[in-house]
Parts: structure tokens; sequence; C-alpha cells
């Protein structure tokens, strides 16, 4: 019998099987992660090798540097998380691992080291689209929640509004045309001099500032479903050039806090009409900026306002990391075939 035969019955004993433990990887960007979750739901560990203080004297993620420490970070932390759980790989039913989208280098290195224990142990592999892993975080988090639901998805490399029709399909109501929202957040720390990673920077010298730049940007966008973060950013970056060129000095908090403002205020007003349109009355989050407290705020009070139920996923499931993909991978076990070992990275895999 050939590996992937041997892999489909192995997928078939599992769908029957009481509990089901899924190591899964995560290696899209510069955190290596590494979880072990249960059936879907339970976090038995969950473990983190951040690059934030390799990339940050280059002010953002060098592709070829986070692919190297991926490569070194990986063994180490499915050893922890093996051990934070009191397991062995003999526990261990199936390897879920990151495909796409993300960084070629990095995605690389978790697929690699998910085929090879996935021969190793004999067991299967199951690849997962980063993005639907984001959407999982909020299984996580909210034991009892089921589709159908409504998701903002705010990411880095992502800006959606979706619905999510079953555990593994879901629908685009709207997405970014340009930048995503995360990425504006980076570019507008940089321009100010705050630096890498820019949102949680952003974030937190916002605080108790209440925003009053108007930045002027194209609306033509505001009765579409879709989005547009450049001309913000443009905006943003027009007029800490026109500040420094009249020997201004710059008030970064305010700017932050204003720019942060228009860019939550966007996307709260689209997640929240698209629920209204397709009739969704739960809308949970999913991406690094979900973590992003003035966010969490203006979302909720939106929520309450619209009669809409809105979920974050605690702060520790927001931004990268392995849990999320074992609670995906269970779900496509549930639902779908594992991988073959030949299967690439997919660095543009789409949304839907
Ligand atoms: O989901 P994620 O960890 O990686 C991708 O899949 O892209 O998202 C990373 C993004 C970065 O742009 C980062 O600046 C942003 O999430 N981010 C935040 C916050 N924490 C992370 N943006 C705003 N506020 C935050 N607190
Ligand atoms: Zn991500």
């Amino acid at each position: 019998m050939t590996y992937i035969e041997r892999m489909h019955n192995k997928m078939k004993v599992l769908r029957t099987k009481k509990t089901v433990r899924i190591l899964a990887i995560e290696s899209s960007c510069d955190d290596t992660g590494v979880a072990i979750v249960q059936n879907g739901r339970q976090v038995l560990s969950n473990v983190l090798s951040s690059q934030i203080d390799i990339h940050t004297r280059f002010g953002g993620v060098v592709p070829e540097i986070a692919s190297r420490n991926h490569i070194m970070a990986i063994m180490p932390l499915v050893d922890k998380a093996l051990k934070d759980a009191h397991l062995t790989l003999q526990d261990i039913d199936a390897i879920g691992v990151t495909q796409g989208a993300g960084l070629v280098g990095s995605l690389l290195v978790g697929l690699t080291t998910a085929k090879a224990l996935s021969f190793a142990l004999d067991i299967p592999l199951i690849a997962c689209n980063h993005i639907k892993g984001h959407i999982c975080a909020n299984y996580l988090t909210y034991q009892d929640l089921t589709p159908p639901f409504g998701c903002l998805v705010v990411s880095g490399g992502h800006t959606a509004v979706v619905g999510v029709t079953d555990y593994t399909h879901l629908k685009l109501f709207g997405t970014t045309i340009d930048d995503a929202i995360g990425e504006s957040f980076d570019k507008v720390a940089r321009v100010v001099g705050l630096g890498y990673p820019g949102g949680p920077k952003i974030d937190q010298i916002s605080k108790g500032i209440v925003p009053k730049i108007q930045f002027v940007h194209h609306t033509a966008l505001k009765d579409s479903p879709n989005f547009s973060f450049s001309g913000l950013k443009t905006a943003v970056i027009n007029y800490v050039h026109n500040e420094t060129t009249k020997g201004n000095t710059l008030d970064i908090p305010q700017i932050c806090a204003s720019f942060q403002a228009e860019a939550v205020s966007m996307v709260v007003t689209k997640a929240i009409k698209l629920c209204l349109v397709n009739n969704l009355s739960t809308l949970c989050v999913a991406g690094g900026v979900s973590a992003n407290s003035y966010l969490r705020n203006q979302l909720t009070l939106a929520g309450q306002e619209n009669g809409i139920k809105v979920l974050f996923p605690e702060s520790k499931y927001c931004t990268d990391n392995g849990a999320m993909i074992g609670s995906y991978a269970y779900y496509l076990m549930l639902s779908g075939d594992c991988s073959t070992l030949d299967i690439p990275a997919l660095p543009n895999i789409p949304l839907e």
C-alpha cells in the first residue's frame, strides 16, 4: 500500500476516534509556532518563538533571515510542545501545517518539518490555509461557537469581511483592493519613527489620545464592500512630509491616534454593514490587528448598537500561532482529505 492510501485509511479511522490530537506547525512569517490541539478546541500546548528582536534593526521582516531562524527554532519547539502537553510523538494522530499564504522560505521550513514528521510517524499530513487558521482562533476562545457567522479578517497581509459558512468554507463579501490594514499600521509606524512591529506600537502610543487630525483620502469605495488603505497611508505620509518641511514639531501620538481612528472606522463600518446585509448576527474577528484595543472597543460598541454579537479571540491567539492551525487542521480532517508529501508552499493561496 502506498503512503497516501495508508493515510486515507488512517483518516477514516481518525474520523471515528473520540480523541484526536494534532501537532500543528505555523511558520508563515517571522514567528515559529507549534501547538498540540485536541479535537479542534482544546489547546494542550502552544509554544512560540518570536523573531521581533532580530528584525527590529532592519525595520521589517527580512525573508531570508526569517527562514534561517525558523530552521533553528522549529525542532526545539516541537520538543517543547510535546513536553508541555506531557505527550510523546506516539500520542500524535496527525500533523497540521500552514501551506500558505506567507513568505515562501518561511513556509518551506514548516512544511518540510511537517512532511518529515508525517512520513516518520506514518500519520496524515494536513495542509492549512493560514487565514482560515486565523478564523479558527475563535473556536479556541469560544467553545460553543459554530458556523455560520461573519468574520472580519485583519492581518498583516489580508483585510476582508467573509461569511463563514461551515468549518472549512467561506464566502468573500469584501476585500482590500491594495494594502492590508496591518501593512498600513506598520508603514505609518515606520514613517513616524516608531519602528517595527508597527501595529502594537501605534495601539500603545494612541491610548487616551482624542483623535483630531482629518487625513484627507479617497473615499471612492465608501459604498462598496471592498477596502482601500493605500490612500489613507499616503495621506499620513504627505502630512508628515508637509509638517516636517514647514519645520513644525510632529505630534506623533496624535498622528497615530488619528490614523488608527480612521483605519478602524473603515473596517468597523463595513464589517457591521455586511453582517446586516447578509443576516449574520455574530461577527468574529481574526488576524493580528484583532489584538488592537481601539478596534476591540469600537467594534464592540458598533455591534451593541446594531444587535450584532462581536467576538474576538484571546490576545495570544490573535497574532500568528500554532494552535489556530491545530484547530483548522482538525476540521479539515473531519471534512476532507489529507495531503501528499509533494505539496508545494503556496505564498499567495487565495482566501476562498
Ligand atoms: O496575523 P498576523 O500576526 O500576521 C499575518 O498573517 O500577517 O498580523 C500581523 C499584523 C502586523 O501588521 C501587526 O502590525 C499587526 O498585525 N498587529 C497590530 C496589533 N498587533 C499586531 N495592529 C494593530 N494593533 C495591534 N495591537
Ligand atoms: Zn497571520
